[in-house]
């Protein structure tokens, strides 16, 4: 590293957005670093990213990587997988407290009790999920290869999905098989209510609704196309529409632009006055924290080794289950 990029992270408060991607580029190579972003990150940190991609294909990249160091801008459980992943290399995150409240709403001891409840059932629960509860898990999935994983257990095996109530709900529905569903939900997805969608719709008579499974049944009922993050962008791509209504988190805007320029992305609306529209814990990944954390080597992700070993084996049948 040339000694002109900032050997402590003091007084770099005021860099510009070209000194930080400069700096962050010098010391990616300079650490051999992967730095990976969640679609819903902001745009000037997918700028800047190696990798931008949704859970699962993040996932797989921080499996794959030769990289000594996995910087993560994303949210806690997906750096807490990558070091799953890789107890040898060190996993760092801009912001160590962005966490999420959809894996906050599974409890570990609870979540214990409800798996006893129904002790023949496989557990798969979605990758928002913590260490602790991978840990009580048979198989975890993502959005983008739940319904593949699904399809491949036998179907007079019950199946305990969580800890997302819609995406299971919708899974259940599709498959046309019954699951045992944990009752977690994120703010993000869950708030889209069916009357702001059809009144949006109404406005906009020739965009296309397209949503994530993890609206609300009400929600996902009026979308002529229901994916994961990856299946919603690829999708844009796709489809002869010119204008989308996109009923998840707007992050993902920013890629499908990108992708097609031409074309015209709406954010669906919330209730007026509704804030939560974002995902607030992914935005506390900004450019200068990340800066930060490859300077300074922390915030560090760290796994107690007996909890990993316990949570490894779940994401490992994930991905042998759903191959590239
Ligand atoms: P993806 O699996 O589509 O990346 O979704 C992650 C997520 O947190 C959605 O809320
Ligand atoms: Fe978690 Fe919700 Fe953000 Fe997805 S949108 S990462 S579920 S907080």
């Amino acid at each position: 590293m040339t000694r002109d990029i900032a050997s402590t992270s003091a007084g770099s408060a005021s860099l510009s957005q070209e000194e930080l991607f400069r700096r962050i580029n010098a010391l990616k190579k300079e650490m051999n670093a992967l730095v990976l972003a969640h679609y819903y990150t902001v745009p000037e940190i997918q700028q800047v990213a190696d990798i931008v991609g949704d859970s699962l294909a993040l996932a797989r990249a921080a499996e794959k990587t030769n990289a000594d160091v996995i910087v993560f801008a994303g949210v806690y459980f997906m750096a807490e997988t990558a070091k799953i992943l890789n107890p040898e290399k060190l996993v760092l995150m801009p912001d160590d407290r962005a966490g999420c409240p959809l894996a906050d709403s599974c409890p570990e001891e609870e979540f214990r009790r409800f798996k006893a409840e129904h002790p023949d059932a496989l557990v798969i629960t979605y990758i928002n999920s913590t260490a602790e509860i991978k840990a009580l898990t048979d198989i975890t999935c993502t959005s983008s290869n739940a319904e593949e994983i699904i399809r491949q257990i036998p179907e007079n095996r019950q199946i305990i999905f969580g800890p997302d109530r819609n995406l299971g709900a919708y899974l259940a529905k599709k498959l046309g098989r019954e699951m045992i569903l944990w009752q977690g939900c994120c703010y993000v997805h869950d708030d889209f209510s069916e009357a702001n969608i059809l009144e949006a719709c109404r406005e906009h008579p020739d965009a296309e609704l397209i949503a994530h499974p993890e609206c609300r049944q009400e929600v996902l009922r009026h979308a002529s196309f229901i994916g994961s993050t990856k299946a919603l962008l690829d999708y844009t791509v796709t489809s002869s529409a010119e204008t989308f209504l996109v009923a998840t988190e707007p992050g993902i805007l920013y890629e499908m632009q990108k992708r097609s320029p031409l074309k015209t992305f709406l954010s669906a609306p919330k209730e007026p006055g509704n804030p939560r529209t974002l995902c607030t814990q992914m935005k506390q990944n900004t450019l200068e924290k990340l800066y930060h954390c490859m300077l300074d080597r922390k915030p560090e992700i760290l796994v107690d080794e007996a909890l990993r070993l316990a949570s490894l084996g779940s994401i490992q049948r994930m991905l042998e289950m759903s191959p590239a």
